[in-house]
């Protein structure tokens, strides 16, 4: 029989920003649901990959003077890493660089052009760069600012294809409003149908302002703009345009889950952009919400994007993963403390599950020479703990599809703490007291070994390693795998006879105390290894040069090229000056240049030096120095 199949993804991520626990918290909620359909017997396939095209990551590998492609290279792998230390399990790794997906976006939009959907105009806007977003003048905050990140916007226009998007508004809403479960949760169902009730503009679907992206088909001075580049990656990846092999089987996609953030990429652009090819549209696009740090919103500037890498190492994957997924209701905002973390790791994972496991091996090691005994003498208490296996997973079940994850782990935490309370009230240190108990105090323990394996294979998908670590304490020789529902929820089936593994705490108790000691000493640790001494910076040849002339760099909206006089040689500089002067004001000035930098490339010219300047917001401004310096004075 055919498995019934299960498609979910995340959000390509963007590689100029290196993965936060923000990305890591998509990731581990498609994760667990991927897990979860596996375990009950669906065919998965989960995607996850990286957005790699566009001006911002264009600017940020400029930045670090290496190419846009070079640049993805690199972050592509922090994330990748990232994902097997979070024991991820996708199927496909989408690179929205690999070649299957440009000619797969080139194929759509050469499709919507043939179906009348696209034309030729010229867009005019105001411009977020930071954001890659135009905005209406009305939309713009203190003047010129982007409402977004509020910084300054620029008016720019510039010849642009355009999408027919406002064609598709009113079989969008049909589509929203005959269809519940498109946009989840139902609170973000109403904010994006009174979005499109505003009526639907055509959407810029091009640029000529920028290079770093796949060439629209027939004119290649324009690129395709990345939305549409990015959101087509959810059937490129199953091999759109062949509809036979993955296409087929996968799509509809069951979930896109995304953060907030993009939600109205994903249930606007992107079912618009469905209709226009004339492809059926995902069944359900959730929006997670956004996590702050210790209250505060996470960013670059503040310093306080958490490494989820870091964060494993010092906690452990599990731990990780259960707090992302059981701190906060999926689709509402949450913040990230330690305070709760090791709250959480201390209270629910050591006292509350690592205890019933080691307490209840303890016993079976102490009264049964460590041997699982079988169940023969029953009691309706008995009962009342396989009715709550059933029901919980059914709850689970429930909760899961909605992506309710927290409530799933709560359902879950309810059977961890009635099988404790059941140990309570039996007793077994009793029962072993009286010899002709021991058949009844056997079938506690069994009971209460039972319980703990439908735990491994509930919490499997939160917490990989632990579940499987679980049934290796067990000694259980079970397929954890089951064909069906049915078959999860089956009870009393744990083996008897075999003897259990080697016992193992689960999970160690953090010291709060300790921890902050040991995390004021690794920041002090890394600054020290900040510094650098005098023999270092000697190295460094600083000196004065006479700017004798300057050019824009053809093609480049930031390069400008420079000839220096350094007295006993004229160089020639590529600087990335060009927004905050203007070539002509530059000549006879003289500034500060490193001039022992090794040569370096930008857009094919060698730059054999560098012109040092402070940097305020995105304004440059140089270091000048007085006349009388003459070219080639030491700076020290
Ligand atoms: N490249 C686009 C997505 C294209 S999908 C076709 C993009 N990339 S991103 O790198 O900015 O990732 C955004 C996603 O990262 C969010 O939608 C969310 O899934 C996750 N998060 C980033 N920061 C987050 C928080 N602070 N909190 C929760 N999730 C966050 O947008």
């Amino acid at each position: 029989m055919n498995k019934p199949t299960f498609y979910v993804t995340t959000p390509i991520y963007y590689v100029n920003d290196v993965p936060h626990i923000g990305h890591a918290y998509t990731t581990v909620a498609a994760d667990v649901i991927s897990r979860y359909k596996r375990l009950s017997g669906y065919d998965v396939f989960f995607l996850t990959g990286t957005d790699e095209h566009g001006q911002k990551i264009e600017m940020a590998a400029e930045k670090q003077g290496i190419t846009p492609k070079q640049l993805a290279d690199k972050v592509v792998e922090r994330f990748k890493n990232l994902w097997i230390k979070l024991n991820i399990s996708y199927d496909k790794f989408i690179r929205t660089t690999d070649d299957y997906h440009k000619k797969s976006v080139q194929y759509i939009f050469k499709k919507m052009m043939d179906n009348g959907d696209i034309y030729q105009g010229e867009y005019e806007g105001w411009y977020c760069t930071p954001c890659e977003t135009y905005w209406t003048e009305t939309q713009l905050l203190d003047g010129n600012c982007c409402p977004s990140c509020r910084r300054e916007t620029t008016k720019l226009k510039e010849p642009s294809y355009f999408f027919k998007m406002s064609k598709y508004q009113d079989a969008l809403l049909k589509h929203i409003e005959e269809n519940p479960e498109f946009i989840k949760p139902a609170s973000r169902r109403n904010e994006i149908i009174s979005f499109i009730k505003e009526g639907l503009r055509d959407l810029s679907v091009s640029r000529v302002s920028f290079k770093w992206g796949i060439p629209v088909p027939d004119d290649p001075k324009h690129v395709i703009y990345v939305w549409i580049d990015a959101l087509t990656n959810y059937i490129s990846a199953l091999g759109y345009p062949n509809e036979d092999d993955l296409f087929g089987k996968y799509w509809p996609a069951d979930f896109h889950i995304v953060g907030k953030d993009i939600l109205r990429f994903h249930t606007v652009y992107w079912p618009t952009m469905l209709m226009s090819i004339g492809v059926p549209l995902p069944k359900s696009v959730f929006a997670h919400g956004w996590w702050t740090v210790e209250g505060q919103k996470m960013s670059k500037s503040l310093g306080n994007a958490i490494d989820p890498s870091w964060l494993v190492d010092k906690f452990g994957v599990d731990q990780i993963r259960y707090f992302l997924m059981r701190e906060v209701p999926f689709g509402l905002d949450g913040d990230f403390s330690f305070k709760a973390l090791i709250h959480r790791i201390n209270g629910d994972l050591s006292n509350d599950l690592g205890n019933l496991l080691n307490r209840t091996l303890g016993m079976l090691n102490r009264y049964f020479d460590g041997v699982v005994q079988p169940y023969v003498v029953s009691d309706t208490e008995d009962d009342r703990i396989a009715d709550l296996i059933v029901s919980v997973f059914k709850d689970m079940d429930r909760y899961l599809l909605d992506l309710s994850f927290n409530k799933a782990l709560g359902s879950i935490w309810e059977l961890v703490s009635a099988l404790n309370k059941y140990i309570d009230t039996m007793a077994p240190w009793n029962l072993a007291k009286d010899p002709s108990k021991k058949d009844r105090l056997g079938s506690v323990i069994y009971v209460v070994l039972d319980g703990i394996r439908a735990l491994s294979l509930m919490l499997y998908p939160f917490m990989p390693g632990t579940a499987l670590e679980m049934r290796r304490q067990l000694n259980t020789k079970r397929e954890i795998f089951k064909s069906t529902f049915e078959e999860l929820c089956k009870v009393r089936v744990l083996e008897s006879g075999q003897k259990i593994g080697e016992v193992k705490q689960l999970f160690p108790r953090i010291d709060e105390e300790n921890l902050q000691l040991e995390i004021k000493k690794e920041n002090e640790e890394s600054k020290h290894s900040e510094l650098v001494d005098y023999d270092y910076f000697s190295k460094l040849e600083l000196r004065a040069g006479k700017i004798l002339n300057a050019e824009k760099v053809e093609k480049s909206e930031k390069l400008l090229k420079l000839k220096v006089d350094l007295g006993s040689e004229q160089r020639q500089i590529i600087a990335g000056i060009a927004k905050s002067y203007n070539p002509k004001d530059l000549v006879g000035k003289t500034v500060a240049i490193v001039a022992n930098l090794k040569p370096a490339k930008l857009m094919g010219l060698t730059s054999e030096g560098m012109v040092l300047a402070a940097t305020s917001g995105d304004r440059y401004y140089i270091l000048e120095l007085p006349e009388d310096v003459k070219p080639g004075s030491v700076i020290k």
